[in-house]
């Protein structure tokens, strides 16, 4: 008898470097963090209508590893974790590669959702996590195959976590996360704060701090 596991879906999670390499780069990015919610007026008024209570540079500057040192320092790194999560995946490049394309920052303070979405022009998407105050809110994937599931029962709460409908990643500050960009992922609210919603105000010490970027095949 043999049960055939197919399909399968990777995600990776590993530090970024050794840890004084993402120290120094965190308080770097925590600086220009600080100068883009000065400069940044077009990214505020996004913000205010898609990232409720808190701000994200996606909708005004998502390049930030063309004009910023500490995003280009952060791609430098990001690169063999790249190319390791290809291996992975047995892909052939053929004569192109894997190449970064956009990186922006989030700053999400306890009451800001990200709901689930996906990033459907890339190949591989990814997170590098600068703050994760205590009790943050994970990074939650969506089985790919939910909306084929039709008549399926529900599974066992006891089920095996890799086989449930959403798997839920904790990342620690200082961490690389990378998937595929097709998966559709959410950050929820963190749970503290979904006994009291209220405006928050961002403040770079309590907010769930990341950098997103997208890799294209070219
Ligand atoms: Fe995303």
């Amino acid at each position: 008898m043999a049960f055939h596991t197919l399909f399968p879906t990777f995600v990776y999670q590993e530090k970024l470097g050794k840890p004084a390499l993402s120290k120094s780069l965190i308080q770097d990015i925590l600086s220009d963090a600080k100068g883009l919610l000065q400069i940044d007026e077009q990214g505020l008024e996004w913000s205010r209508d898609h990232y409720q209570n808190g701000y994200t540079s996606y909708g005004s500057m998502d390049k930030l590893h063309e004009g910023f040192p500490a995003f280009q320092e952060l791609a430098t790194h990001l690169q063999p974790h790249v190319k390791r999560f290809a291996k992975k995946q047995n892909w052939d490049l053929g004569s192109g590669g894997l190449e970064l394309v956009t990186m922006w920052i989030n700053i999400m303070p306890p009451s800001t959702v990200h709901s689930l979405h996906l990033h459907p022009l890339s190949v591989v998407s990814g997170t590098f996590y600068v703050n994760t105050p205590s009790g943050t809110s994970p990074i939650k994937f969506e089985d790919p195959r939910l909306d084929r599931y039709m008549a399926q029962p529900p599974r066992h709460p006891s089920t095996p976590k890799r086989e449930q409908p959403f798997y839920t990643v904790e990342p620690k500050a200082g961490e690389v996360v990378l998937f595929d960009s097709w998966i559709r992922h959410e950050v929820p609210q963190t749970p503290a704060a979904r006994s009291k919603p209220k405006k928050d105000l961002v403040d770079l010490k309590t907010a769930r701090i990341s950098v997103s970027f997208n890799y294209d095949w070219r």
